[in-house]
Formats: C-alpha cells, sequence, structure tokens
C-alpha cells in the first residue's frame, strides 16, 4: 500500500505543477496569475475540492501522445465562497496555453452538469488560446457541448465568466452566454478575430487591446460587465457579485443583517436642481436609499445614460435600473435599452426585486438611432420591465416623458408600486415642444412670437409638468417627499414580499432580439 500511495501522491504533485516551473513562471512574469492560484483566491479557505485532476487528453497525432499533462489544462472542481457552494473552472496557460481538448472540455461539461443538478453558481476563469488545435473537430465539439449547457443554465443557475487571458475565436461565446463578463485590464483579451485577420480583411491596424482588452468591452461594445485594475480585484468583484445572487432560481438570495434605525434620509430633498433642464448625479439618490456601501454598479462604463446595479435594503438584494439625467439627460437610446433590458431580466430569473428610478426626457431621436434599430432595442427595455414578475417599485424623481413614461416601469406594464416626487413632470412630452406643436396657430399669429410661446409653454407646464394628473388617474399610488422615500421602499419590498404572479401557459416569449 505505501508504494501504491506513493505513486499516487507523485501524480498528485505533478498534476499541481500544469505545464512545469518554467511555464508558470513565465505566467507570473506576464503579470498574471495560475489557475490554482486564482481558485484559491476565489474560493474559502480549504474548502476546494478537485475533480478530474489526473484526466489526460487522447490525442495521438502530431507528437501529443509524448506530452501528456495531467489535468489537461483546466483545474475544475467546487468548494464554497463565503459559506455558499460554488463549481468553478480555471483554465490553466500553462499547459498548451489552455487551449481547448476534448478531455478539457468534458471536465468543463462534468462540473456544470453537477453544478445544474444540485443548484449552484458556475464561475468560469478563462485563460485559453481556444480549440487545442492539434485535435482538430473534437475540439470544436467539445465547445459546443459547453454552449449547449450554458444555454440550458440560463436562468437556472447564475454563470460567471472572469477573463483572465485570451478568449478568442468561437470561445467567446460560452462567456457570452454566461450571465455576467468581467475583465482584467492590460492581460485579457476577447475577439471573435485577432489582430492579423482584421488586418488582412478590413485593412484595419488595430492591437489586441484595442481590439478587445477590458477597457474597449466595458466602454464600446459592453461585452464586459466589468474591468478591473488586476486579477485579485477581478476575483473579489466575482465574489461581491456572487453575494447579491441566490443559488438557482429557486431560491432567494441571500439575507444579510440589518437593524432600523433613523431611514429618514434627508440629503434626497437638496439633490433636484431648481432648473427643471439642469443635469443632477442619480448615483447621488441610489447611495442615499440602499445600505451604505451596498450598491455595485454593473456595465459602468457603457451606456452611462442608464445606471444599472444590484443593491441591498434593509440586508435584502435588489436589482436598480435608473436614468441617468447627468448622462445625456438621461436620455433612453439603443445601448442603454439594451443595457437596461439584459440586467432586468437577469433580476427577474433569480428573484431580485426591481427598484426602477426615473428621470427620462424621452428617447433619443436621430438617424443613427432610428436606423440601427431604436424601435427594436427600446422594446426590449419595454419587454423585459413588462415581463418581469419580481416585486417591482418605481419612483418618479424628475422628467416622465412620452413613450419613456411607459416603459421606465410604469404602472400600466406591471409596476406594484409607483412613487413620484413633487418634482416629478409626467406628460407626453416637454412644455415647450408640447406648446409648438398644439398653440403653432396663435404662436404664428401673435405679434410678439417668442413671448406668446413662453406663455402657453408655462401654462403646459403648469397643468402638466407634475405628478398631480396621474395620482388622480392611479398612476402614481402616492406623491412622496424625498426624505421619505427610503421608508416607503423598505415597506412596499416588505409588502410584496410573498407576491405571486401567474403567467399564461406558452413555450416562451419572444423578445425582440
Ligand atoms: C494548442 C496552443 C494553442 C492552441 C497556444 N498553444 N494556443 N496549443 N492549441 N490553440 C500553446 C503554444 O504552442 C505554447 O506551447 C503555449 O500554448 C503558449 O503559447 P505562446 O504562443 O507561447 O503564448 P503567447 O505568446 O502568450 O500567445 C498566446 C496566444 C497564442 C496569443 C493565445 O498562443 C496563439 O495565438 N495561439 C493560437 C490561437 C488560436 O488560433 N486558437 C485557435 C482559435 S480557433 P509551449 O509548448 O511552447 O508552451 C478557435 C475555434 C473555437 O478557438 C471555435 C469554437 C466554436
Amino acid at each position: 500500500m505505501k508504494k501504491k500511495k506513493t505513486l499516487l501522491q507523485q501524480k498528485q504533485q505533478l498534476a499541481l505543477l500544469g505545464g512545469g516551473a518554467k511555464r508558470i513562471e513565465s505566467q507570473h512574469q506576464k503579470g498574471k496569475l495560475t489557475a490554482r492560484e486564482r481558485i484559491q483566491l476565489l474560493l474559502d479557505e480549504g474548502s476546494f475540492e478537485e475533480i478530474g485532476m489526473l484526466v489526460t487528453h487522447r490525442c495521438q497525432d502530431f507528437g501529443m501522445e509524448k506530452e501528456i499533462y495531467l489535468g489537461d489544462g483546466v483545474v475544475t472542481g467546487y468548494g464554497t465562497v463565503n459559506g455558499r457552494l460554488v463549481y468553478v473552472f480555471s483554465q490553466d496557460f500553462t499547459v498548451f496555453g489552455g487551449s481547448l481538448s476534448e478531455t478539457h472540455a468534458e471536465k468543463i461539461c462534468k462540473i456544470m452538469d453537477l453544478a445544474m443538478k444540485n443548484g449552484a453558481p458556475v464561475v468560469g476563469l478563462n485563460d485559453s488560446g481556444g480549440a487545442r488545435i492539434q485535435e482538430g473537430v473534437v475540439s470544436l465539439g467539445g465547445y459546443a457541448d459547453i454552449f449547449h449547457r450554458n444555454v440550458q443554465a440560463s436562468g437556472v443557475i447564475p454563470q460567471i465568466s472572469a477573463i483572465m487571458g485570451p478568449c478568442a475565436g468561437g470561445a467567446v461565446y460560452s462567456p457570452a452566454i454566461t450571465d455576467f463578463i468581467l475583465m482584467v485590464e492590460h492581460t485579457s483579451y476577447m475577439f471573435v478575430t485577432g489582430p492579423n485577420v482584421v488586418k488582412t480583411v478590413t485593412h484595419e491596424n488595430v492591437t489586441s487591446e484595442e481590439l478587445g482588452g477590458a477597457h474597449t468591452h466595458a466602454s464600446r461594445s459592453g461585452v464586459t460587465h466589468f474591468a478591473c485594475t488586476n486579477e485579485v480585484a477581478c476575483i473579489e468583484n466575482v465574489k461581491a457579485l456572487l453575494s447579491y445572487m441566490p443559488q438557482n432560481c429557486e431560491e432567494e438570495a441571500p439575507v444579510y443583517d440589518y437593524e432600523i434605525g433613523n431611514e429618514i434620509k434627508e440629503h434626497l430633498n437638496n439633490i433636484i436642481p431648481e432648473n427643471p433642464n439642469q443635469p443632477y448625479d442619480m448615483k447621488e439618490v441610489i447611495e442615499e436609499l440602499v445600505d451604505t456601501e451596498s450598491f455595485l454598479e454593473v456595465h459602468k462604463e457603457y451606456a452611462e445614460n442608464i445606471v444599472v446595479g444590484f443593491a441591498r435594503l434593509a440586508g435584502r438584494s435588489i436589482g436598480i435600473v435608473a436614468n441617468q439625467p447627468a448622462s445625456l439627460a438621461g436620455v433612453l437610446d439603443i445601448n442603454s435599452s439594451k443595457k437596461g433590458a439584459r440586467f432586468t431580466r437577469f433580476c427577474d430569473a433569480f428573484n431580485i426585486p426591481l427598484l426602477v428610478l426615473v428621470d427620462v426626457p424621452g428617447f433619443l431621436p436621430g438617424t443613427d438611432q432610428e436606423w440601427n434599430g431604436i424601435i427594436t432595442n427600446g422594446a426590449k427595455l419595454l419587454y423585459a420591465l413588462s415581463e418581469a414578475t419580481v416585486p417591482k417599485v418605481t419612483v418618479i424623481t424628475r422628467k416622465a416623458y412620452g413613450g419613456a413614461y411607459d416603459v421606465m416601469n410604469s404602472k400600466h406594464i406591471g409596476a406594484d408600486m409607483n412613487f413620484a416626487w413633487p418634482s416629478a413632470e409626467i406628460a407626453v412630452m416637454g412644455a415647450k415642444g408640447a406648446a409648438e406643436i398644439i398653440f403653432k396657430k396663435q404662436i404664428a399669429e401673435a405679434d410678439d412670437h417668442e413671448g406668446k410661446l413662453r406663455e402657453k409653454e408655462a401654462e403646459y407646464a403648469e397643468k402638466f409638468a407634475n405628478p398631480y394628473g396621474a395620482a388622480a388617474r392611479g398612476f402614481i399610488d402616492e406623491v412622496i417627499n424625498p426624505e421619505q422615500t427610503r421608508v416607503k421602499l423598505l415597506k412596499a419590498y416588505k409588502m410584496l414580499e410573498h407576491k405571486v404572479v401567474n403567467t399564461p401557459k406558452r413555450k416562451h416569449g419572444n423578445i425582440p432580439l
């Protein structure tokens, strides 16, 4: 037995070395951690249980039969994050550049299957040169096996992808299907075709960083939800994200201790400027409303005219979708609609109540928006908020104009509680535009056109630039003073705690993609 135990120990030690000390050193020199070091950072100390440590590839071509590494380029298993079960795979760049072989894929699929059966999140730590080139089509098959599982798991268990090195070609589509992507600045990149192919096909000169680095995807494409300064920050961010989520779609998110104190927030009275055309930062409102330092912004650098993120109210998770008047006056456009819709659907899938904060002048006009499909894309947000069955609460802080009023979680599309501040303006359109249309003839006939316009604008504003018309019809449940908002929210979510909605029987809806 002793000899046999020694053999096992030797194999284990070999597996721990991955592609060998030299390649580990090279990984460190690139400013990157190894697959195992990353797992150590992610999971609670001593909680990792590895599965498939001794798996090897089956390739017999190109001399591969002589190059065998135990584990085959991916470390897989399970452990806990803050005491909660999580499945993890971590690609090992020191073994064939973390490339995906048939067996590498099988290892990932195995933990995904376990995660589905046991209802716990999967975290993927990606660092891979793509398909194992020596294996050909079996590697492609392996990718597709993972994609299919990603789709089956979507909306059942949370799936998080951290990109900590290369992620190129078709390999990008597994992270793309998962719920959240995080990238590390300067050491990770994602693209379908790299700079060389781009140069050949479109004659563009672009670096990997410009084409698919963390900053590019965080701000331009919106592919990544988080750009992290380094790997440690990235893994901390994964842990923070998990803390707002339930283990699966049948469960509730964890509840944190909270002692009710003075919940009146006087500062909220001072945020909205006197001049309705002056911007303010909606994040200041959010910080006042939620538990101290509990706001985790998602997609921070993308479509900044809408703010989305997780927070806690008296220790309970909520998802926030808020217009941002400090960027493009908070207007809804293609990107902000897509951003809001995707986040809304995650929250709804995982029983996280929604809070929608409204200050929106309408949809962004222009050929760019129309030709790129603001109709279809704007409909995504409308669809997502309308279909969500979690508790849905709205607070209109200032403007709620036109179709955007309907879209932003209005009573009509199923919001449970609709509050408005006395500063709210709820109307078909802004007073100036409205006056120009409905009093066109009177303004044209007046000696002083400008004076007449101002008079009619004031008349329209007096009648509609307030919350009382909507409150009179019950579209607004209560007009509240800003300082009371947190108290009202706490009570509303408590009241909605056991909300049940029966939806019509169907296979699935057809969101305008
Ligand atoms: C097998 C690979 C590999 C791969 C890298 N390696 N990529 N082995 N299959 N796809 C190996 C290298 O031979 C090398 O082995 C080690 O990993 C490290 O690679 P380096 O090139 O030395 O590292 P670096 O300079 O950091 O460059 C990393 C890289 C580059 C940019 C990822 O290796 C690269 O371009 N690789 C090929 C990428 C690619 O074309 N993949 C296929 C894409 S198609 P040694 O023994 O020297 O350590 C695809 C389709 C998926 O993925 C479709 C899904 C539907």
